[in-house]
Formats: structure tokens, sequence, C-alpha cells
């Protein structure tokens, strides 16, 4: 059985170690923060509940200390700021990438063959980041925002089918950002009939939009950003490599000349597994969807940009 580590415990960290205790697959979970005590109390908070859920799963916490984290499979990064009302998640570039890079650096130090499931923003740069600062093979390093985005889209849609979101298959690409993410209307469907069906052009554009801006919306009712969907889509992704699922869904991945781009990470499906990244499926894009695409692209290269001029 597997062991998962989880850098930082604040809200979105310890929804997915809980999220992944309650599953119960896993042999232990890690979780880690620099707050003194925090991760060890979050921890054990969990604990408790293995008595009412009936999970196995040992869960521990750790001030720091990354030797606690040793030969983990699987490390999710949550690590950095969350944003505020108003902020966008390119905001917190300055601040998360030194974290993110410092992080990566401890936790590769200990778990060296780990897969990197990255939730930290701005997501695909830090994404990026981790890929190129520490040259680690494509197929080990997943950003979940696709599959965050893709779920929040599923609901959306569900609200006005009046369906049940488990129904729904839909993809969402692109960046993991307010103005960059892109839901695919095309590639959506009920139980395989396309959405489009019942759907009309004027209420679809209402749909993606509020879709796009999924997070900004739970940041301004919160007071900060979310954490229950980012939490539970990272423990997805965690169990679809563990478990080898070979599912697929839109993930966070560097792509070699897939969708015609090379040196970027963007949200693309891809099928996870034991191997982590082990497809990625190229979609036939429509000339506006492969358009949006590029626009997509360019503001993540623009991002990460930035982030050559810091690290
Ligand atoms: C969100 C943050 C986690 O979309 O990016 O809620």
């Amino acid at each position: 059985m597997a062991k998962v580590t989880v850098v930082g415990a604040g809200a979105v960290g310890t929804t997915c170690a809980d999220a992944l205790a309650r599953k119960g697959f896993l042999k232990e979970v890690v979780l880690l923060d620099i707050k003194e005590g925090l991760a060890e109390g979050k921890a054990m908070d969990i604990m408790q509940t293995s008595a009412l859920y009936g999970f196995n799963t040992i869960v521990t916490g750790s001030t720091s200390d990354y030797s606690k984290t040793a030969g983990s499979d699987v490390v999710v990064i949550t690590s950095g700021l969350p944003r505020k009302p108003g902020m966008t998640r390119e905001e917190l570039i300055s601040v998360n990438a030194g974290i993110v890079k410092t992080v990566t650096e401890n936790i590769l130090m200990h778990s060296p063959k780990a897969f990197i499931v990255m939730i930290s923003n701005p997501l695909d740069t830090m994404t990026y980041l981790a890929y190129t600062h520490f040259k680690l093979p494509r197929n080990r390093i997943i950003g979940m925002g696709g599959l965050l985005d893709s779920s929040r889209f599923k609901y959306n849609l569900s609200q006005t089918l009046g369906c049940s979101p488990n129904d729904l298959h839909a993809n969402v690409i692109g960046g993991h950002g307010d103005t960059t993410m892109i839901p695919l209307p095309r590639f959506s469907t009920l139980n395989g009939i396309p959405v489009t069906r019942f759907i009309s052009e004027d209420k679809m554009k209402e749909i993606v939009s509020a879709t796009m801006v999924g997070g900004a919306t739970l940041t301004k009712l919160l007071g900060t950003s979310a954490w229950y969907a980012p939490g539970a889509a990272a423990a997805t992704v965690v169990e679809a490599i563990v478990l080898d699922q070979k599912k697929t869904f839109p993930c966070c991945v560097a792509l070699k000349g897939e969708y015609g781009m090379n040196d970027i990470c963007i949200g693309v499906p891809v099928t996870l597994g034991k191997k982590g990244v082990e497809k990625i499926v190229t979609l036939r894009l429509s000339n506006d969807e492969k358009e949006a695409l590029q626009k997509s692209a360019d503001a993540v290269r623009n991002m990460n940009d930035v982030l050559k001029t810091m690290v």
C-alpha cells in the first residue's frame, strides 16, 4: 500500500488528506506544514474520525520535518498563499514561486521518485516551475486544475439540466485562470448525449462564464479561496495514479508537440495510471477552440516569463 504526503495543512491540504484517508486505499498520509503543531493537530483530528468513517489509513502530521515524508509515492503540494477576494491567481506568483521551489526541493530530496500533484497557484506556472527547475520526467508532474474546473463545469451544467453531475462528462482545458480556462461544450455529454442538444447557445455562454470565474465567485463568498473541490480533485488524481485506474480527465501537464505546443504546462485531457501521465489525449478542436487554446497558452507563457525573472 502506498504512502502519500500532502504539503500544506491549510484548508485545501487538510481537505485533501481527509479525502484520501476516507477513500481508504493508502497505508499512510503525511501532512506537513511550517506552522508549529498545525499539521500534527489536523492529522490527529482526522485520525479521530477513523473509528467513525471506518478507514485504516494512518494520518500523521509534521512541522517542517521532511524526513517523515521519505519514500512517498505521491506528493501533493498546496503550499503558498491562497487568493483574497478581487485577486487573480496570477498575482500570487511572487510569493508562491519561492515557496513551491523550496518545498519541491525538500520533497525530492526524501522521495526522489515521487509523482507530484500541484495545487499551488498560479497553477500552470507552478507546475511548469517544478517540471523545468527539477528536470522531472513529464509523466511525474501533474497540476490538478483541469479536473477541478471540469467538476465545476459539470456542476453548473447539472444545475441547468436538472441532472446528476455524475451522469455528465465535461472537459475544461487550457490554463487554470479566470480568463485562460476553456470549458468545451462540444466535448461534454449527458450519458453520451451531447449537452448542446439540451442547452441554448445563450444559456451555454452563461454556464461557460460562470465556470471560468468559479474559483473567484467562491473567493468572494468565502473571503479566501475554495478548498473542498480543490482538495477532492487532488485526491482523485492521487487515487488514479496509486490504483492504476487509467482514468481520463483534464490536468495540467507538460506538452511536447501535442496541440502544436512545446515548453509549456497547460490543461489537456490525460490518462492517469501507475506511471502517472500515461497518455495525452489530442482532441479534434474547432478553429475557435484552437484559437482559444492558443490565447490561453500565450497568457500562461507570459506568467512563465515572469517566473524566469524570479527563480
Ligand atoms: C480554485 C483555486 C484552488 O480554483 O485555484 O478554487
